[in-house]
């Protein structure tokens, strides 16, 4: 009867399973402040990806480990058509082509100083790197990738991404801001992982500042006036309140980000015998739902998708 009755419901079609995918064949590297999360060759990336279909996941979302001689100040790499992520974009379309394809537009993981734009004398450089970022979602779109999400929070790279890909012939590639994300401590694992922190400085004059939950009202208007097709919220647990209020502001798809962070602190505290990983990880993705999140990015998605079937 409670089921019945029950408000929020949560299925894996919900859930988007980010994946870390870095070069060579057969190569699975742990990701030591992520327990149960490796950085994968394409090869093990297309296992995982099938496995992920199989269990019902709606998305897949992919971030390139960059080897550091290979970043730049531009970050040029970003735009090599045969660099790492296009080829694992295409190798997975030629053998899961109905699987859907998130992929990262953003400098940080080709960044030799570790920010999502371009950086001059300490500064970051907004209108210059939109140019970057242009390039760099029409290669990812030429590759095949059927959502592109921006989430280096420049300011209107949304309208300019949505012209380059328009021109370059991707109209029905889709954009998913990272709309309202904050400058956030949650994400040291996901650094970790792409070995992607600031050289220097930190990143407050572009990502949000969490005391500001109005300030998102602003970003939501600003996206869907250039052309966003979804909206995200990032992190997510600590800013259930902005999810709501993302909800109740926009008609578009609204999406959550379970971060890297979020992620970490139950597996340690599962680790310690503290807390139960399986039920807190359905009991915060269901607080997604009912916060008002469509759709939730997880590096839980296919554990959740499997207690979901069991
Ligand atoms: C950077 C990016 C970050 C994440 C996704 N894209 C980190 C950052 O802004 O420094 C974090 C995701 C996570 O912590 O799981 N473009």
């Amino acid at each position: 009867m409670r089921s019945f009755v029950a408000e929020t419901h949560l299925s894996a079609a919900d859930l988007i399973q980010p994946f870390f995918v870095t070069d060579g064949e057969d190569r699975r590297v742990p990701v030591a402040s992520m327990p149960g999360v490796d950085r994968l060759s394409t090869d093990l990336l297309i296992e995982e990806c099938r496995r992920a279909a199989g269990l019902g996941i709606g998305a897949v979302a992919l971030f390139p480990v960059v080897p550091e001689e290979s970043k730049s100040p531009r970050g040029e790499a970003a735009l090599d058509p045969d660099g790492l992520l296009p080829r694992s974009i295409r190798a997975l379309k030629a053998e899961l082509p109905d699987l859907l394809l998130f992929t990262d537009v953003a400098l940080d993981p080709y960044s030799s100083d570790g920010h999502d734009g371009i950086v001059r004398d300490g500064r970051i450089l907004n209108d210059e790197t939109l140019d970057v970022l242009e390039r760099m979602a029409v290669v990812q779109a030429d590759a095949g990738a059927d959502i592109v999400a921006p989430s280096d929070m420049m300011d209107g790279r949304i309208g300019a991404i949505r012209s380059a890909l328009d021109d370059a012939g991707h109209s029905e590639t889709a954009i998913c801001s990272y709309c309202v994300k904050y400058a956030s401590a949650f994400y040291g694992p996901f650094r970790d992982a792409l070995d992607s922190a600031p050289r220097a400085g930190d990143k407050k004059s572009y990502q949000m500042d969490p005391r500001n939950a109005r300030e998102a009202l602003r970003e939501i208007a600003l996206d869907e006036e250039e052309g966003a097709d979804w909206l995200m919220v990032k992190p997510g647990l600590p800013y259930l309140d902005v999810v709501r209020m993302m909800r109740e502001s926009t008609a578009l798809p609204v999406a959550a980000y379970h971060v890297s962070g979020e992620y970490a602190m139950l597996r340690a505290a599962a680790r310690n015998g503290w807390l139960d990983y399986d039920a807190c990880l359905l009991e915060s993705l269901t607080s997604f739902r009912r916060a008002g999140a469509d759709i939730v990015l997880t590096y839980g998605a296919m554990d959740a998708a499997a207690l979901l079937r069991s």
